[in-house]
Parts: C-alpha cells; sequence; structure tokens
C-alpha cells in the first residue's frame, strides 16, 4: 500500500524558526489547487500500488485552504486510486484555522486527522516564534477538534526553546497530557540560517541554544511520557493506545510515497524524485506536463543507508534479516561498525534487532552516519 503527500505552500505569517518553502500571499490558490490536480493526472503511472493508505495535507499550513479545494483534490486521488475506510487523511492545521464550523467541514470531505501546529502552551514561547494564537487559544482549537468529530490528534511542539528549562519544558507537557491526545510529535528547535530566530541570537537580543539543557528536555520527555504511557516509536513522535502516525511511519517503514506540490519528493521503490521548490514555476511545469525537476535511481547503497537511518530512528529497529539482503561488503561494513555502538551502550541487540538505547537516541544521525556506506 501507499501514500500520498499534498504539499499546500501557503501561510498567513512566517514564523521566525521556519524556512519551509512557503508563500504569505493567498492570490495563487486557485492556480494552485488547478496545478495540483494537473500533477496528480501526471503522476498516475508512478506509484505500482494503487491502495492507498494515508494521504497528507501537510506545509505550510493546509488549514488555510478552503474545504472545497480540499473536497477538489481528495475527488481527483479517488478518480486514480483506491482505499477503505481505514484510510488516514491527516491535514496539518494551524490552531487560529479550528473553528467548530472548520472542523465540521473537514470532516465532511473526509480529513479524520490534524496535526495541530501548536509549538509552545507558554504565551512568551508563541510570542518569540511570532506565532499568531495564544496558549489559551491552541488549547481551545484541541478541545473543539475533538468535540467536533476528529478524534485522531497531533500536537506538534517545540523543545530547546532559547531560555528554557527542564521545569518550563515540563509544564508544556503537562497541559499537553491533561488534554488527552494521542500523540505528540516533539521537535528540537533548529537555528537555520537567515530565519529572524537566528539574527535575533546572533545580535544578542535572543540566548543562543543550550544544548546541554536541550538533551535533558529530550531525555525527560522519554521518561516523563513512556511512565504516562506513551511509546517513543520515533526519535520525534510519541503515541499511545497505538496511535502511530500511518503516513509517517510509512516513510520510516521505506514504503511508498507519491509527493505533490512545490518541493515535494516521492519514492516508488526504485526511484526518487521531487519538484520545484517555486511555486510559479511549478504551476508552469505542470500546464507543460513538465514534472519532476529531479530523478535518482537508488543504488544499494542508498537503499541500505536510508534502511539504516530511518530504521534506527524507530522503536522497530533494524532488523539483520533485511541487512543479510544486501551485498557481502555492506554486510561487513554493518556487522563490523554495529559492535562498536554495542559496546559503548549506545546500541542495544535483542535477537536480530538492533535499537538505540536512551543514551544513543541522543545521537541517532552520528550513529546512523558513521553505519553508512559510500
Ligand atoms: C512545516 S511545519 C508546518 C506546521 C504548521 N504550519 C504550523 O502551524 O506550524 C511542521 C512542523 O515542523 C516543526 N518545525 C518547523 N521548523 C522547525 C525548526 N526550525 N525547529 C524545530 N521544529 C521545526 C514545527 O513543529 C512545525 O509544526
Amino acid at each position: 500500500m501507499s501514500g500520498i503527500y499534498i504539499h499546500i505552500p501557503y501561510c498567513r505569517k512566517k514564523c521566525s524558526y521556519c524556512n519551509f518553502y512557503f508563500l504569505v500571499s493567498m492570490k495563487t490558490v486557485k492556480p494552485f489547487v488547478d496545478s495540483l490536480l494537473n500533477e496528480i493526472e501526471i503522476t498516475k503511472e508512478y506509484l505500482i500500488k494503487k491502495e492507498l493508505k494515508s494521504i497528507y495535507f501537510g506545509g505550510g499550513t493546509p488549514s488555510v485552504l478552503q474545504t472545497n479545494d480540499l473536497q477538489r483534490i481528495l475527488n481527483k486521488i479517488e478518480e486514480i486510486y483506491t482505499y477503505n475506510n481505514n484510510i488516514e487523511i491527516t491535514l496539518e492545521a494551524n490552531p487560529d484555522d479550528i473553528t467548530e464550523a472548520y472542523i465540521k467541514k473537514i470532516v465532511e470531505v473526509g480529513i479524520n486527522r490534524l496535526s495541530i501546529g501548536v509549538q509552545s502552551f507558554s504565551d512568551s514561547e508563541l510570542k518569540l516564534f511570532g506565532r499568531t494564537h495564544d496558549s489559551s487559544s491552541a488549547i481551545n482549537a484541541i478541545k473543539i477538534s475533538k468535540e467536533y468529530g476528529i478524534e485522531n490528534l497531533n500536537i506538534d511542539l517545540i523543545f530547546g526553546v532559547p531560555g528554557s528549562d527542564r521545569l518550563s519544558w515540563k509544564k508544556n507537557l503537562d497541559i499537553f497530557l491533561d488534554l488527552n491526545v494521542d500523540h505528540l510529535s516533539c521537535y528540537n528547535l533548529t537555528v537555520e540560517n537567515k530565519t529572524a530566530i537566528s539574527h535575533q541570537i546572533k545580535k544578542g537580543l535572543v540566548k543562543g541554544i543550550n544544548d546541554e539543557i536541550s538533551s535533558e528536555q529530550f531525555t525527560d520527555t522519554i521518561d516523563y511520557l513512556c511512565e504516562m504511557g506513551f511509546e517513543h516509536y520515533e526519535i520525534s513522535n510519541y503515541a499511545k493506545n497505538g496511535r502511530y502516525a500511518i503516513h509517517n511511519t510509512n516513510y520510516w517503514k521505506g514504503e511508498h510515497y507519491l509527493g505533490l506540490g512545490p518541493s515535494a519528493h516521492s519514492y516508488n521503490g526504485e526511484y526518487r524524485q521531487w519538484n520545484i521548490s517555486n511555486l510559479r514555476q511549478y504551476i508552469q511545469s505542470t500546464g507543460k506536463g513538465n514534472l519532476p525537476i529531479g530523478l535518482e535511481k537508488l543504488s544499494n547503497s542508498d537503499k541500505y543507508n536510508e534502511y539504516i537511518m530511518t530504521g534506527l530512528r524507530t522503536m522497530w529497529g533494524i532488523d539483520l534479516k533485511h541487512i543479510l539482503q544486501f551485498d557481502k561488503e555492506i554486510v561487513q561494513t554493518f556487522l563490523e561498525n554495529i559492535n562498536s555502538f554495542i559496546d559503548n551502550g549506545y546500541v542495544a541487540q535483542n535477537n536480530d534487532k538492533y535499537f538505540l538505547t536512551k543514551t544513543g537516541k541522543l545521537f541517532a544521525d552520528r550513529i546512523a552516519s558513521e553505519l553508512f556506506v559510500s
């Protein structure tokens, strides 16, 4: 089964930390949606498996779209792909866009999961991020979503915020826990070049990142949420009641997906391809049938590296049986390197499976890159 990702490149306002691709003017929404429908037609042969497990509207801020646009996109997808009632259809939403009327309408068009960009329950952090909502409106948005038909919810929070400490982060987690939501995505703040927050830090207007505090907040989250019945099933993701994000889990398990919209990436088991990160050029190319901008056939080494990168980040770990399907040299490199991480306490082994330990999780990217082959 496959997944479809749709990149909606609009936000009402730029957040101080964000360097994702989006625009703040909504003037092009109509030609953009027309282009998406075109792209669905152009790419219809890309996915070999036409049965869908998930559809994900990401951004940007997909909740800026009117529900009739969501409906047009979903209708077009349905012309080409099949899915049953268990499909997960997620919309990333900004708390500001969530009203009783909006939730009722998106439920009607088939959205059954929301990922709400709360980022923090602290008003001063929200101000630093340049968000347009405050803590109480975020809490209200979560309550409204549940009350009017969306029980399957994710909340995005950011830790490692300048000036935060273990206690202020725990307050965020306590508010999250009180809301009885089954899924949390927790991201360590990355200060990207050329973002407003990076300028503020450079000018000394905002404190810099404290890696030690960020690491403590990360391991505190694992301890606290696991004690509260959550599973830490991927480096940045926690779920209870088995409510793993089907769409993202699809990526981590190496399953196939089609990405639509500017800057979206796709993978069908053999080829990875991606669209241009420019809305005007994206609209022009879809008009001419000239997609994608980049295409790459994955070598065995690429496939192994991706398996290591994603597998290591999840609680399902790396399976030796899968590694043994690669060339002899790759298997040898893996076995030689993994043992030193086991000896140092970064990786644990259980029969054929390898997982990061709690300490290992702090260095996931570095460990993965040391296991890579070139
Ligand atoms: C592409 S954003 C879109 C979410 C949505 N538009 C919103 O309301 O924020 C997806 C998530 O990535 C995370 N994110 C984006 N930039 C980040 C950064 N520099 N550091 C950490 N997390 C970041 C945020 O938690 C955000 O909710």
